[in-house]
């Protein structure tokens, strides 16, 4: 019997993927660099998985007969390093495979890498074969494919973000509507998003929104531990805070990181995240989301923020830090759990939206077919940017008054706020907070200013300027010296 699907890379998201497929029944080839981890996964799913289902693995140690494994058209999911492991796994793969093949590549591609390795394969598989008939082209499809949830989400049920062709995407779908988390109506958390690369880009605008909302929740924690307060009681706070639109993964499991307790002998009774170095680490997907956001002249500050954050944890002097924090809880930080709510509404709204923006302006310029409201809905379970945001966005996008009112409460709730901080809070840094309360303004009132940047500019430049009184496009009109 011909396997169903094979899966390359058993790493722990390859690993878990494939035991959530093995475990719907379906038959799973696996193939590994290095046979260990094939056997050990093998070994893992007899001991742990319904048993029952640890038969529908086979473990290969040749590409090729991973590959002669599989049922026609066969359906090859890619799990690798994102980058040059991609490009080799694809040329190994090439030789062996056959017209309307699928690799599906499921790991953190850059979406550019996805387009381009698409045309490639494309052409050099047609020119491979001997055929002069256009009518017989030949073709091995090749899928971007986003994948959140983390090894947890792999192995239960992660968010599915697919792009590629139709007709390829069609015969993988039923496999990934198997697999994937339920959205809030029980609904698979898989789409078929569009044409390359539209499933590799959301799920990068998904890790930009990731990178705002990790560092959102890091800024009240910094408030939190600055006032003076105990883990626990930080991580009861953050418990509290993760509830009505907030309600998140990411808050849930800050408020377990926090209980967590270090296992070492030397460091028993220390919180486990005390004894974590506070520089962040970074795979590149915030970087590519505000590289594309300027490429398509997209705000999205709160995700240069978090990035820029990112960064500057890897620069700091880092002075004394329990004087600071002594200094800080003399003074008496003190906020209520309800304003803190409201400093995280904010960035989770602000934050959606700038990456709904960015993918809407994509859309625009490539025309791929995303559907927005379809991106809000695979994204309601399983990923890790998941929180009840997501059902209420989509109305407020469909309600302008609505929109509008949102916006303005959220910008008033939050600058008074800010005041309240400004006045307490001089070493805890709020970068995404104050960015979010900008981008308010900005998108809520055209006060901006730019009325005199366009003036400088056509002052010094000749640039020109439209005018809000007549059509048409002028220069000139000023006392210039010379
Ligand atoms: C997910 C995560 C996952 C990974 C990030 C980490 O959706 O499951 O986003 O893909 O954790 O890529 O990214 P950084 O290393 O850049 O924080």
């Amino acid at each position: 019997m011909l396997n169903n699907i094979g899966v390359i890379g058993l790493s722990t998201m390859g690993g878990n993927l494939t035991r959530n497929i093995a475990n719907k029944g379906f038959t799973v080839a696996i193939y590994n660099r290095h046979f260990e981890k094939t056997a050990a996964l093998l070994e893992l799913s007899k001991n742990q998985d319904q048993p029952e289902h640890a038969k529908n693995m086979s473990g290969f140690e040749t590409l090729k007969d991973f590959v002669q494994s599989l049922e026609l058209p066969r359906k090859i999911i890619v799990l690798v390093k994102a980058g040059q492991a991609v490009d080799n796994i694809i040329a190994e793969l090439k030789p062996l495979l056959d017209s309307e093949d699928i690799i599906i590549d499921a790991g953190n591609s850059n979406w550019q890498d996805t387009k381009a390795r698409e045309l490639i394969l494309e052409a050099d598989f047609s020119n491979s074969t001997n055929s002069t008939n256009s009518d017989d082209k030949k073709i091995i499809h090749f899928m971007g494919c986003g994948i959140s949830g983390g090894a947890e989400g792999a192995l239960i049920g992660p968010s599915i973000m697919l792009g590629g062709a139709e007709n390829p995407a069609n015969l993988i779908l039923p496999i990934l509507q198997k697999i994937a988390a339920k959205d809030f109506a029980g609904q698979p958390c898989v789409s078929y998003l569009g044409t390359n690369p539209a499933g590799h880009f959301v799920k990068m605008v998904h890790n930009g929104i990731e990178y705002a909302i990790m560092q959102g929740i890091a800024e009240v924690y910094a408030i939190l531990k600055q006032s003076g307060l105990e883990n626990q009681k930080v991580s009861s706070i953050f418990c509290q805070l993760n509830t009505g639109f907030n309600t998140s993964f990411l808050l849930e499991i800050t408020s377990e990181v926090l209980k967590t307790q270090a296992t070492s002998k030397t460091s028993s009774n220390q919180s486990l995240v005390d004894l974590i170095v506070p520089k962040s680490g970074a795979k590149g997907t915030g970087k590519w989301t505000v590289e594309a956001a300027l490429e398509l002249g997209v705000a999205v500050p709160n995700i240069f923020e978090a990035l820029n954050a990112r960064i500057e944890s890897n620069h700091s002097y880092n002075f004394n830090i329990e004087t600071i924090t002594k200094d800080a809880a003399e003074m008496g930080l003190d906020l209520e759990v309800d304003q803190l709510k409201i400093y995280l509404e904010t960035i989770f709204l602000t934050s959606y939206l700038q990456g709904l923006d960015l993918i809407l302006a994509a859309e625009k310029e490539y025309s791929w077919g995303i559907n927005v409201a379809e991106v809000l809905r695979i994204w309601q379970g399983g990923c890790i940017i998941r929180s009840k945001w997501l059902q209420e966005i989509p109305t407020i996008l469909n309600d302008k008054k609505l929109l509008q009112s949102s916006l303005y409460n959220s910008l008033v709730a939050s600058s008074n706020l800010q005041q309240i901080l400004n006045g307490q809070s001089i070493f805890a840094s709020n970068p995404v907070f104050a960015s979010s309360i900008n981008y308010l303004k900005a998108v809520l009132y055209n006060q901006n200013g730019h009325s005199i940047i366009q003036a400088q500019r056509d002052y010094f430049g000749q640039h020109t300027y439209e005018r809000t009184d007549k059509e048409g496009i002028f220069t000139g009109g000023w006392n210039l010296k010379a």
